[in-house]
């Protein structure tokens, strides 16, 4: 990809410039394109970088942990801040994924915020924020598709007086690349995207720790299984909806809620395919999700495109 010839040299050189001798707070959620930008910013100004990762109590299951063991190993100044009672209470009687998302990104910079005013003085915030992000946050005089907690969600007053954002003239597919050519593990940089306000847009309508609870352990199973696939899908993963419907457990009537399966093959995640998985892999995971999650008695399978639908549900 030609775009991306001298990109690291290029950027390297722009960051280093444009941060001068100030320090660096950067918001990691251990995905795709926070990891990318932190190597990238690290190779920049490695000892002016701080990473913050905040675990807002909507990661997948044992996620929390797994990202913080896996950066504490690199040569990152990393700080985790458990901040889940606090993102929960904030949405408290949330229903609308717009606002869901506001909340988030408004939440997340305040706690970047407190962590900067912790540290000294931290000017420079920076994000992984690529370029979908941005198109569909309505950036650029397009239409807001849905508003990227980083992009959309940001506060309009922040206490940083500078937002860097190194990639946010890449695609996913480009991050990729990107990741490649800094060195970074092959099991991080082909990750499956996992949206900034994680499971919180995951599970339809109001959440609730039970309704998380219910949700990470589905998910759990929809990425064991498809996970055991030679040729997997680009991003897969397990919805909560806020349907109910009626079924029988233990020969009693239950009312519960549906789990909607989705996964989708893409490159670039503006537009996809669903994914034809085979019929046994979809059986198995609705025998597994209905015998081993409390509370669910029905899957469904999601066969559209994008477009129409986005990925995410919400
Ligand atoms: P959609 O649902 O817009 O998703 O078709 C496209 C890709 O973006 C991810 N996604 C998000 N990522 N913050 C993020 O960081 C968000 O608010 C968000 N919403 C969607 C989604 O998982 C998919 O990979």
């Amino acid at each position: 990809m030609k775009k991306l010839d001298n990109f690291i040299e290029k950027e390297v050189a722009r960051i280093r410039e444009r941060v001068g001798s100030d320090r660096v707070l950067l918001a990691l959620s251990g995905g795709v394109d926070s990891s990318v930008c932190a190597a990238l910013i690290s190779k920049a100004v490695p000892n002016q970088l701080t990473c913050v990762f905040v675990d807002h109590g909507f990661m997948r299951k044992n996620e929390g942990d797994e990202i913080e063991k896996f950066f504490s190993k690199r040569k990152l100044q990393l700080i985790r801040v458990n901040a889940q009672d606090r993102f929960l209470g904030r949405l408290k009687g949330i229903t609308d994924p717009e606002q869901k998302r506001k909340i988030i990104g408004k939440e997340f910079i305040r706690v970047f915020e407190e962590e900067a005013a912790k540290l000294g003085n931290i000017p420079v915030l920076a994000q992984g924020t690529i370029y979908p992000d941005i198109a569909e946050s309505g950036g650029e005089a397009g239409a807001t598709i849905k508003s990227h907690h980083n992009v959309g969600g940001l506060p309009k007053k922040l206490a940083f007086s500078q937002l860097l954002e190194p990639l946010c003239s890449l695609y996913k597919d480009e991050v990729r690349v990107i990741g490649q050519k800094l060195g970074l593990p092959k099991a991080l940089v082909e990750r499956q995207p996992f949206p900034g306000p994680g499971l919180a847009v995951r599970v339809i309508g109001e959440l609730t720790k039970e309704k998380l609870e219910i949700l990470r352990q589905a998910d759990a199973v929809v990425r064991e299984e498809i996970g055991k696939l030679k040729e997997r899908p680009n991003q897969y993963f397990a919805i909560l909806t806020n349907t109910l419907s009626t079924g029988i457990k233990e020969k009693t009537r239950a009312y519960n809620p549906v789990i909607a399966v989705r996964a989708v093959i893409t490159s670039d995640f503006m537009t996809c395919e669903y994914a034809a998985l085979p019929h046994k892999v979809l059986a198995k995971i609705s025998a597994r999700i209905t015998g081993e999650v409390a509370g669910v008695s029905r899957v469904v399978y999601d066969i559209t495109k994008k477009p129409p639908a986005t990925v995410e549900w919400e």
